[in-house]
């Protein structure tokens, strides 16, 4: 007999992008800035290393909250610092949903808001995007017992069992938006709190802040990972009203950031000249990348992130060959099945060199290399 809960025994587990050894490929494949992030934040790291790391850092990364503060209008106890963004969520999934509730999610979307529930022994609720990727109106709706627009089968739903939703936005794996007005409509209709996962905001142009401080129920998600090119700190970061921040904070680890990722996620984040220069770079990548998947022959949704959604026009091509194509001469892009919606490549914003040559790839690929 098994000596873990059943829950746990039942989920397949969250399995993170494949992470090559240094060198092997060209990694298109988790959404990384291909840019080294700003020396401010390397010059941080080494000043504390030099202090030395003998003492605990500060509990709530309380200079981390100021830098975020000053720069998004709020008080920095509108802040609460995590361990990457994933600890974020987790945090919020413990704080806000509990055995047998609901979490809701739009489908296809971040796959790891499923294993969260899971993990909670919740239920979800895997919402359908419509064709164009907005969300039909039953997502800002109470839960009913039968919804068309759900992916998976619930029983004995009843309309107070949702007690948190996640979007994010931009969406992945598609890199669409909502418009702000679109999702203060869902805010203010959902009878629960909403976190608007914003990890590829800043690339967006737009973002659900000025939301956050008008609606108590959003709770907004950010993360140093993708535009400050700091995936391997591990720093993400939320920002909602006070009251929902002394929540969480009884549900996070003591010391859920270390002094090095707090030192050097706020150097990062007040060094906002290296965001600008750097989300304009990658957006302009972006915007080629875009245009020449269209010109090969894939449908590509318009992506406000660092990343295209490519599905073949002609689905005689297979997307899991193309896939091995590419990884076979280096290039490593990620491959995506959804169950009852299909599969696709999700291609991360490269540097302008590697982004070519992956397009020639393709390119040859599609002129019969194989
Ligand atoms: C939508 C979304 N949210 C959150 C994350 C997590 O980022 P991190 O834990 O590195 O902050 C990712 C990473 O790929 C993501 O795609």
């Amino acid at each position: 007999m098994s000596l873990v809960r059943p829950n746990i025994e039942a989920m397949a587990g969250y399995v993170p992008g494949e992470q090559p050894k240094e060198g092997e490929a060209v990694k298109l494949n988790t959404n990384e800035n291909p840019y080294r992030a700003s020396e401010k934040a390397y010059d941080a790291i080494r000043a504390v290393a030099d202090k030395g790391l003998s003492r605990y850092p500060n509990a709530a990364g309380q200079a981390f909250r100021e830098a975020a503060a000053a720069i998004y209008g709020v008080e920095p106890d509108w802040i609460m610092c995590g361990n990457g963004s994933d600890d974020i969520l987790t945090i919020l999934t413990r704080t806000f949903v509990g055995e047998n509730q609901l979490l809701r999610l739009p489908y296809p979307s971040y796959i790891l808001y499923k294993s969260l529930a899971e993990i909670q022994g919740a239920r979800s609720e895997e919402v359908r995007f419509n064709d164009d990727w907005t969300l039909p109106d039953y997502f800002a709706q109470a839960p009913t017992a039968f919804a068309s627009e759900r992916v998976n089968t619930l029983e004995n739903v009843s309309p107070e069992d949702l007690k948190l939703v996640y979007l994010p936005n931009p969406n992945s794996p598609s890199g669409t938006r909502l418009s702000n007005e679109q999702i203060r409509k869902i805010a203010d209709a959902l009878p629960c709190p909403i976190v608007i996962d914003e990890a590829y905001a800043d690339f967006s142009g737009t973002n659900c802040i000025e939301l956050a401080k008008e609606n108590p129920r959003v709770i907004v998600s950010r993360t140093m990972s993708k535009s400050y090119a700091l995936a391997g700190l591990r720093f993400g970061f939320m920002i909602a009203r006070p009251d929902t921040i002394a929540e969480t904070f009884k549900v996070k680890d003591s010391y859920n950031c270390d002094a090095l990722s707090i030192a050097a996620a706020t150097a990062a984040i007040q060094d906002q000249e290296w965001l600008a220069a750097t989300t304009k770079k990658i957006v302009a990548t972006r915007e080629r990348l875009m245009t020449r998947m269209r010109e090969l022959g894939f449908i590509v949704p318009e992506s406000f992130s660092n990343f295209t959604w490519n599905v073949w026009r002609n689905n005689e091509l297979s997307h899991k060959e193309l896939y091995l194509y590419l990884k076979k001469n280096g290039y490593l892009v990620r491959y995506m099945n959804y169950e009852g919606y299909g599969d696709g490549l999700r291609i991360s914003v490269g540097t302008d060199e590697d982004t070519d040559k992956c397009l020639a790839l393709v390119e040859r690929y599609l002129n019969g290399d194989r």
